[in-house]
């Protein structure tokens, strides 16, 4: 247990709705969130735009030198800066989705995202959501939630999220990025997704967005009471 700041890893698969619960987690309890998937997306987009060929190790690492990510706090949102250009849209874009898995599986992206991550949290009370976070970030947070989902409920979120954006998209095509996603997240060598053994499982599919505020807010007081924050 940490004594200075009090860290809430969020973790699981894509659209399961951590970000959401993340956002008003932090909200209520008046702690930084940070979405450590919008960091690796932010690369990716610089990845893309760039052509960096993933399997070129020096190339890779002079892309990682010339990265800079700031996450900034704007009202209920936060924006995403990639070399101070605000980019928190276009990461959200189908064609960063179907390649950001690819770039979050090599090894020294992982190493600067986890390192950025690490100092983020360094110093404050923080919700970050992610897929690694409970095991690799902060293998000592204070709690721990993984978060699941039905398969349906995680591709219809999705859908609705792109299509409220504007973006045309297929329910098929949501659906295969999901799946697609789920395999490289799961199955790559460094810091797969893995729920933390210490981690409390909150289904979405079973709970309504307030009952899970409710849930994950129980456990912090019942943290509290007990004198560890
Ligand atoms: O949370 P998201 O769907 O925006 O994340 C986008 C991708 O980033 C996800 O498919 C895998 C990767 N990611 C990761 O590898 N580790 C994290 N801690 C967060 C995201």
């Amino acid at each position: 247990m940490s004594t200075s700041n009090f860290i809430i890893a969020i973790d699981g698969f894509s659209s399961c709705g951590k970000s959401t619960l993340a956002k008003a987690l932090a909200k209520e309890l008046e702690f930084v969130f940070i979405d450590s998937g919008a960091m690796y997306r932010a690369v990716t987009l610089y990845f893309i735009r760039e052509r960096v060929d993933l399997q070129s190790e020096q190339a890779v690492l002079q892309a990682l030198e010339s990265i800079h990510i700031d996450l900034v706090p704007n009202g209920q949102t936060v924006q995403i800066l990639l070399n101070e250009e605000d980019v928190s849209e276009e990461i959200r874009l189908m064609y960063v989705s179907d390649f950001v898995s690819e770039v979050s599986a090599v090894k020294a992206v992982r190493q600067a995202m986890v390192a950025q991550q690490q100092k983020l949290g360094g110093r404050r009370n923080i919700v970050m959501d992610g897929r690694d976070i409970g095991t690799t970030v902060f293998p000592n947070a204070d709690l721990k939630i993984f978060m699941t989902a039905s398969p349906s409920v995680r591709a219809e979120r999705r859908f609705a999220e792109l299509m409220a954006k504007g973006e045309t998209v297929t329910m098929e095509e949501v659906r295969d990025n999901l799946a697609h996603r789920d395999h490289i997240d799961s199955t790559r060598q460094e810091s797969p997704l893995r729920q933390a053994q210490d981690a409390i499982v909150l289904d979405n599919s079973k709970f309504t967005q307030e009952e899970q505020l409710k849930i994950v807010i129980d456990a912090y007081n019942q943290l509290k009471i007990k004198g560890s924050v």
